[in-house]
């Protein structure tokens, strides 16, 4: 089937296509998605020249993150949205260089290699539950960002308080906030656009103009100017991040006296396995931003919907604090297969509200999925979000229901059908580091705390799927059987 051919997606009919429809409403609008029965289905991309589609079907994602993966690369509006912030690290790098790098930090990042972790998760958890007191109403999206924040201090660059944790995580949100924003509206549809002819002309132009325009497409990968209310705070934002992890980086490099087993540490250690060299520094930098980026909201706002959800779930909640009371005071990484059921709350809570709600690719060069022939530079869509509420693949999908979890039940259904970390080559690598921080996590807060539901809450997609409420909670102290 030609792309022309492909059914159109609904959502998109009125000015600005569906590019506008994900501006005023973007959960809405990947709900009526998931609605209709096609599996790949033509968006409006808003621009005459983009071309856009989205996949709602597991065997069609297989196929774009898993079997063709090599003819898809990270997306130019990804790249444009993070760039600032991520640059060329892991989650927004192509081709050679993510190649290179995937293969230099997956290491880091094995079971075995987080192990040494595990306290750390478990004395930040203990750390977040000594502030709260009894009775008290807390905004709990806080109280979790604020515990992952300073899980991810400690183990990216053995910071000891919150209160670096605490500015580095202010400049981070001022800047994740514009990430969330920036995606989708015209300023970024147009560098897309413009980068894409330079690009070209770069790659198939006449031979005098292709260096000068490589140069253009390159400067214009990011954000050419920031200005006006929302750029410049976003501008200061990337500055102190800049120095501050530039400091850290210097730090390192001049000291010899203290050992740290922090991921910095790790970083700067590590060399490629066939050149044998360390990373720059500007490598480094973007790959500690990425770390922290990629690793701390995601998992704090999964907490949060777990414990809201299970709250929503008398059954589940007691039972939770059941399993954890079994545990104890102190759980350790010898714990986590006690805390199972922990485990598949939180992966159902990552079900239905996929902190990742969608991400996308784009073809490098003409490719065939399913039945459509997608040409060179087709934008693909993936929504988590849309997929975890098919009634086909979920029964009851709005239902909270860990079980859904356990291993009989998972081996039924398509393995791609379940995306909180994406799949393939390019699956989440901080995957395993966020299961056992929620195990942990989960575990000291229960243990410790009782948790009533002060209001209904709802999903508000930006960069994350946040709760729009924060997640008010009243807690209370336990004195566990
Ligand atoms: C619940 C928590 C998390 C969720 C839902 C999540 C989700 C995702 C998803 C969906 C992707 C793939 C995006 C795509 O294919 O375009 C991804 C990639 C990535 N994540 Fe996570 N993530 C989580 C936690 C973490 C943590 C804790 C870390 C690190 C400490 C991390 C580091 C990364 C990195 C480096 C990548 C890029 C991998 C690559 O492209 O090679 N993530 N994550």
């Amino acid at each position: 089937m030609r792309y022309e051919s492909i059914p159109l997606a609904p959502g998109g009919e009125g000015y600005g296509g569906h590019a506008a429809a994900f501006r005023r409403n973007r959960l809405g609008t990947l709900s009526r998605l998931a609605d209709a029965t096609d599996p790949m289905q033509r968006l409006r991309p808003g621009l005459p020249i983009a071309r856009a589609c989205v996949a709602i079907d597991p065997d069609l994602v297989q196929e774009i993150l898993v079997e063709k993966a090599k003819s898809f690369d990270k997306s130019d509006m990804l790249r444009f949205s993070l760039w600032n912030l991520a640059g060329e690290g892991l989650f927004t790098s192509n081709g050679e260089l993510w190649r290179r790098q995937r293969k230099t930090m997956a290491p880091l990042f094995t079971p075995k290699a987080l192990a040494a972790y595990a306290s750390d998760m478990v004395a930040c958890s203990v750390r977040t539950c000594a502030t709260w007191k009894d009775g008290e109403t807390i905004t709990l999206a806080h109280e979790t960002t604020r515990l992952t924040m300073g899980i991810a201090a400690k183990t990216l660059f053995d910071a000891d308080t919150f209160s670096e944790a605490d500015e580095i995580g202010e400049a981070l949100t001022v800047a994740l906030d514009w990430t969330g924003w920036v995606i989708g509206q015209p300023v970024a549809l147009l560098h897309v656009v413009a980068k894409r002819l330079f690009d070209e002309l770069a790659t198939r132009g006449p031979a005098p103009t292709r260096r000068g325009a490589g140069a253009i497409a390159k400067k214009l990968t990011g954000p050419v100017v920031l200005a006006g209310a929302r750029g410049k705070p976003f501008a200061e934002a990337i500055r102190f991040l800049d120095e501050h992890v530039q400091k850290m980086i210097d730090d390192r490099r001049s000291s010899t006296s203290t050992r740290h087993e922090d991921l910095l540490a790790r970083l700067i250690e590590a060399r490629d396995a066939d050149s044998g060299e360390a990373m720059s520094d500007r490598q480094v930098r973007d790959e500690v931003l990425t770390l922290f980026v990629a690793g701390h909201e995601t998992t704090a706002t999964a907490l949060a919907w777990t414990l809201y959800s299970a709250c929503r779930t008398p059954g589940v909640l007691a039972q939770m604090h059941a399993e954890v009371d079994e545990v104890g005071d102190s759980p350790t990484l010898a714990d986590l297969p006690r805390l199972g059921l922990c485990l598949r709350a939180f992966k159902e809570a990552l079900r239905l509200y996929p902190p990742v709600y969608m991400f996308g690719r784009d073809a490098t060069s003409d490719v065939t999925i399913g039945e459509c022939r997608l040409p060179r530079r087709t934008n693909v869509m993936i929504s988590p979000w849309a997929m975890h509420r098919s009634a086909a693949i979920y029964p009851d999908p709005e239902r909270f229901d860990p079980d859904r979890f356990l291993p009989e039940n998972e081996a039924k259904r398509h393995r791609y059908a379940y995306l909180p970390f994406g799949a393939g080559p390019r699956v989440c690598l901080g995957n395993h580091f966020a299961y056992m921080e929620a195990q942990l996590a989960l575990a000291v807060l229960l243990r410790r705390f009782e948790f009533e539901l002060m209001g209904d809450d709802e999903p508000e997609p930006s960069a994350t799927l946040r709760p729009r409420y924060g997640i008010r909670m009243r807690v209370r102290r336990r004195t566990p059987a």
